[in-house]
C-alpha cells in the first residue's frame, strides 16, 4: 500500500466530504520552505493559506526552529498549574508590550476554539461574580466564526458549521453584521458612517440586561469570506459595551499578528476589548496554543480565598507548553528584528495591484477586497446584482483543484477566493500566485 492508500485507510481529515477525496486524494507533504510546500514527487506548491492561517513567517524558518531544538533539549512540557517556566514567563511580557492596552493576565490554552471556550466562561463567571446574576447569555455577530467546539459554535453562526447541532447548542444573541459589499444602506466601506451599526443598538436596547459578553471578529469576518468592515464599527461597540455594561470580546485569532497590517486588528482603533483570543499565528504556525488575554479588573473578580469558590477552573493538558511559548518568542523576536510588519507593506500593495489589474474586469468577479496582506476575490454569477452562483456547482472548489494542479494553495471559503500568504512572500512568488489563480478561474469559469 503506498501512502496515500494507507491514509486514506486510516485518516478521516478534518472539514472534508472524505468522499471528495476518491477524485482528490490527500497530497502528501514531504518537506517545505518559505512559502512553498513539496509534495513527495517534488511539486512545488505555493501556500497561499498559510496552512489554514496560521503559517506567518514562512515554513521551516531557521530561527523559530532553532528556537524550538533549544527549548527541546531543556524542557518539553510541565504542568502549568501551581508550575511555570522562563518561556512562558517571558512571552507574558513581551506579549503585554504590544497587546491592545489594559490587557494584562495571560491565560493559556492550546487552540483557537478553546480559547473561545474560555473567554465565553471567563465573561459568564466574571458577571455571576460581581453581582450581575441575569447575564448569563452571549451576543455574537450573523457569519460569525469562531471555532467548532460547542461554545464557539453556539456564538458562531455559519449553518455550514453549526445547523445541524442547533438542539446541542446555546440559545444566543445574533446581530446582523457588517456587509460592505452587499451594503443594504447603499453605502461604501470607506466612507460610510456604519449605518448598518442600528442592529447593534437595536439589540442592546432589547437584550443587554441579559448578556455578559458579546465577541466579535474584528474588521474582517474571515470564515465568512474575508467580509472586511470599517474600523468605525468597532469603536462604536466599545462604547455600546461600556454603556450597557456587557463585556466586548476580541476574538483576533485569525486578525492577530500582522494580518491586518497592523499588529492585532484593534491597533486600528483606539480602545480595547476586555478579552482577547490570540492563536494561529501566535507561535508562526507552529505549536497549537492560544492565549485568553483579560484585564485586571476582570482577573480581580476571581480572586479570593480558595473556599469562597471564585476561581476559574479551567485547564487543558498542554496549556502553556514550554515548546510553543518559545516559538511564540522566536516570533515575536522576529517581528522585531526584521520589521515584518513594515517590510509586509509593498508585497501587501503589489498584490491588490496585481489581482485587480488581473481580475477586476472578469464578468464573475463582483469584489476584491483587501486589508494588510489578505485578498479576496468574491466571485458572482451576476455582477450587477450581486447574486453569487448555486452552491450546489462547487466553483470555488472547481478553481481550488485547477489552482492545485498549477502548483497553488488557494482554498476557498464557497466562491470566495483568498490570499492570505505568509507575512514573508516576495513579489515574485506573489506574481506566481496571481498568474496561476487567473489561469484556474479562466479554466473554470472562462475569460
Ligand atoms: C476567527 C476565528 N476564531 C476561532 C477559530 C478557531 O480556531 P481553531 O481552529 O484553532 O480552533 C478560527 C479558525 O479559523 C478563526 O478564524
Amino acid at each position: 500500500m503506498n501512502l496515500v492508500e494507507k491514509d486514506l485507510k486510516y485518516i478521516w481529515h478534518p472539514c472534508s466530504q472524505m468522499k471528495d477525496y476518491e477524485e482528490l486524494p490527500p497530497i502528501i507533504i514531504d518537506h517545505a520552505k518559505g512559502v512553498y510546500l513539496y509534495d513527495k514527487n517534488g511539486k512545488e506548491y505555493i501556500d497561499i493559506v498559510s496552512s489554514w492561517w496560521c503559517n506567518l513567517l514562512g515554513h521551516c524558518n531557521p530561527k523559530i526552529n532553532e528556537a524550538i531544538k533549544v527549548q527541546l533539549d531543556k524542557l518539553e512540557h510541565v504542568i502549568f498549574a501551581n508550575f511555570s517556566h522562563e518561556p512562558a514567563i517571558t512571552l507574558c511580557e513581551e506579549l503585554s508590550k504590544i497587546v491592545p492596552q489594559g490587557l494584562t493576565k495571560f491565560n493559556f490554552s492550546d487552540n483557537g476554539s478553546a480559547s473561545v471556550e474560555c473567554a465565553l466562561k471567563m465573561s459568564f463567571q466574571y458577571q455571576y461574580q460581581v453581582g450581575n446574576t441575569k447575564k448569563t447569555r452571549f451576543m455574537c455577530f450573523t457569519e460569525g466564526y469562531h471555532g467548532e467546539t460547542i461554545g464557539a459554535l453556539s456564538v458562531g453562526s455559519m449553518d455550514l458549521y453549526g445547523k445541524l447541532y442547533k438542539p446541542m447548542l446555546m440559545d444566543t444573541i445574533h446581530i446582523e453584521a457588517p456587509d460592505c459589499y452587499r451594503c443594504s444602506y447603499g453605502k461604501n466601506r470607506d466612507c460610510c458612517n456604519v449605518e448598518c451599526f442600528e442592529h447593534a443598538e437595536k439589540t442592546f436596547e432589547k437584550y443587554a440586561d441579559e448578556t455578559c459578553a458579546i465577541i466579535v471578529e474584528p474588521l474582517l469576518q474571515g470564515s465568512a469570506g474575508m467580509r472586511i468592515y470599517p474600523a468605525m464599527y468597532l469603536k462604536k461597540l466599545r462604547d455600546l459595551c461600556d454603556k450597557y455594561n456587557v463585556l466586548l470580546i476580541a476574538d483576533e485569532i485569525a486578525t492577530g499578528f500582522g494580518r491586518t497590517g497592523k499588529m492585532f486588528a484593534f491597533d486600528y482603533v483606539d480602545v480595547s476589548p476586555d478579552i482577547m483570543c490570540i492563536s494561529k499565528g501566535l507561535t508562526g504556525g507552529y505549536m497549537p496554543m492560544a492565549i485568553t488575554i483579560t484585564t485586571d479588573e476582570i482577573y480581580n473578580a476571581f480572586y479570593d480565598d480558595y473556599n469562597e469558590g471564585k476561581a476559574f477552573m479551567h485547564s487543558h493538558t498542554y496549556s502553556g507548553n514550554p515548546l510553543g511559548c518559545s516559538a511564540a518568542l522566536a516570533v515575536l523576536n522576529i517581528f522585531r528584528e526584521d520589521a515584518v510588519l513594515d517590510k509586509a507593506e509593498k508585497p501587501a500593495q503589489y498584490l491588490t495591484k496585481k489581482l485587480n489589474e488581473e481580475l477586476i474586469d472578469h464578468k464573475n468577479v463582483g469584489e476584491i477586497r483587501n486589508i494588510g496582506l489578505i485578498n479576496a476575490i468574491e466571485l458572482v454569477r451576476n455582477k450587477k446584482e450581486k447574486l453569487g452562483f448555486d452552491s450546489k456547482l462547487r466553483i470555488g472548489y472547481q478553481i481550488y483543484k485547477k489552482a492545485l494542479e498549477k502548483g497553488l494553495v488557494l482554498r476557498p471559503l464557497g466562491d470566495v477566493l483568498y490570499f492570505n500568504p505568509p507575512l514573508i512572500i516576495n513579489e515574485a512568488e506573489i506574481h506566481k500566485a496571481v498568474e496561476i489563480c487567473t489561469q484556474a478561474i479562466y479554466s473554470v469559469i472562462g475569460q
